[in-house]
């Protein structure tokens, strides 16, 4: 029988981990596990659920090193970027430039935001919510709500558990050249979160890290986003096609 005592193992991220995790490590296997195409793909599908246009302000919680946001401004919307990593900043900053594009990135943590009512649409892209307690997810909402002005939209990009849960195996491997990113997952039933202990091999040495996100169905989007101060909340695919358990993304989308 499952055991209360679960909910010691498995906990949220703690910002070490976090850091830990989201290094250059995470940004040298980066362009294999989504090439450009893919990520050109993605931010144009942002684009269209965020309604986007030329001129629009849009704040990316979370953004890497920049693949998406430095594509949105290509595409001629004002970009803001905020990231935890220094190093994942930095190369954000290095593409914008290689671009030509103006993006404006901010080291910060997306619990507590700078800004009130200045963003058009907001959003967190590839599994970049949920790495928290439910308390400290749920800041993120309230923070990214403030941050918007009136009939603003926040998009969250996440994993989708049923399509998720028919994977058999649990161990994904990525090669860059010699260089190896060995994932080894594991569902927490007891915690509604996925455990993620990852093994690089890169030249000659092996590191390890590890990293926890709370997997949220959309019903429990609902309840939270309402809460934050949202008005509506839609579901869509990866592709923003209409939502089934197949869809490996769950895309919500939230209207202030
Ligand atoms: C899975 S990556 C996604 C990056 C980007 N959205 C993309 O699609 O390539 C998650 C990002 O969230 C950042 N992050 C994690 N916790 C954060 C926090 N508390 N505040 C700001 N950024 C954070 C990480 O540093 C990392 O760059």
């Amino acid at each position: 029988m499952a055991k209360e005592m679960g909910s010691n193992i498995s906990r949220a991220a703690s910002l070490f981990e976090i850091e830990e995790y989201f290094n250059e490590d995470y940004f040298h296997f980066g362009d294999v596990v989504n090439p450009p195409e893919i990520s050109g793909r993605q931010a144009g599908v942002i684009w269209n659920l965020l309604s986007l246009k030329q001129g629009s302000s849009v704040l990316e919680l979370g953004c890497g090193y920049g693949r998406i946001t430095n594509r949105l401004a290509e595409k001629g919307a004002r970009v803001t970027g905020l990231d935890i990593s220094p190093i994942l900043l930095s190369k954000a900053e290095a593409d914008a430039v290689e671009r030509g594009v103006n993006v404006e990135y901010v080291l910060g943590d997306m619990r507590s935001l700078p800004w009130q009512d200045r963003f058009d649409a907001a959003f967190l892209w590839y599994t970049t919510f949920g790495y928290f307690d439910d308390e400290d997810n749920e800041k993120v909402l309230r923070e990214a709500a403030f941050s918007l002005g009136k009939g603003g939209r926040l998009l969250i990009g996440h994993a989708n558990r049923f399509a998720f849960l028919r994977y058999k195996s649990p161990i994904y491997v990525v090669q860059r050249n010699d260089d190896l990113r060995i994932d080894i997952m594991s569902n927490d039933v007891l915690n509604d979160r996925r455990n993620l202990e990852r093994i690089i091999v890169r030249d000659g040495c092996v590191r390890r890290t590890h990293l926890s996100f709370r997997q949220y169905g959309f019903s429990e989007f609902v309840r939270m986003l309402r809460s934050a101060g949202f008005e509506t909340v839609e579901a869509y695919g990866e592709e923003a096609e209409a939502l089934t358990s197949d869809s490996s993304q769950l895309v919500v989308v939230a209207r202030k």
